[in-house]
């Protein structure tokens, strides 16, 4: 597929995915609640491909941020996970994930986790590479993007300062 050309703005539309899931019995703990672990990779994989709905490119995970569990999802419950770009930088992307868990008897939905995760996209030779732009509509995807860009303030910081410490102790 041909590269979408860098001023070629896409929307947060373009970028929205939302994958359906369910607690099997090998994805749930001693308490019969879902594994952490187990959300995570579900949430990299929702949240690789948004990346990849917004810039038609190989993508990886440069970070994954700001995890909060908010309630505990259960053996046997649906679990929706709903992702998009929030920002787009140079070569990276900030994608938020927000995950539902939800009764398969009454249908109930609740909010039990949601993350942050930056996405690269790379060239061929496996660089970082510049993506189309973001177009922004309406204020909740302006307060979206403000709030991307000020956790990609706090995590290069936090980058800056492991780079050092490894610079300094191994
Ligand atoms: C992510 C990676 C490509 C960055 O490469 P790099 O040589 O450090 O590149 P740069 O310093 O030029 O940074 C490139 C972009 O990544 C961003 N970035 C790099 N590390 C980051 C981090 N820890 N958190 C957030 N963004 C990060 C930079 O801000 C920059 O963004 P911009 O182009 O939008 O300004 C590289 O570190 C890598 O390949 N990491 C391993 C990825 C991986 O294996 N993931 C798991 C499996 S998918």
């Amino acid at each position: 597929m041909a590269d979408i050309p860098k001023n070629e703005a896409r929307t947060v539309k373009n970028s929205q995915v939302e994958m359906t899931e369910v607690v099997l019995p090998q994805y749930a703990n001693v308490l019969g609640t879902v594994f952490g672990g187990q959300i995570m990779s579900w949430i990299d994989i929702c949240a690789a491909v948004s990346a990849q709905r917004h810039s038609r490119c190989p993508v990886v995970t440069a970070s994954f941020d700001s995890v909060h569990f908010i309630e505990p999802i259960k053996q046997g419950q649906v679990v929706i996970l709903k992702g998009q770009v929030n920002a787009v930088f140079k070569s990276s992307m900030e994608v938020g994930v927000i995950v539902f868990a939800e009764s398969p008897l009454t249908g109930e939905r609740r909010k039990a986790v949601r993350a942050y995760c930056t996405f690269v996209a790379l060239d061929t030779f496996g660089n970082p590479k510049g993506i189309p732009d973001l177009a922004i509509d309406g204020e909740e995807e302006k307060r979206r993007f403000l709030e991307a860009t000020e956790r990609r303030r706090i995590r290069l910081l936090h980058r800056k300062i492991e780079v050092k410490h490894v610079h300094k102790n191994g």
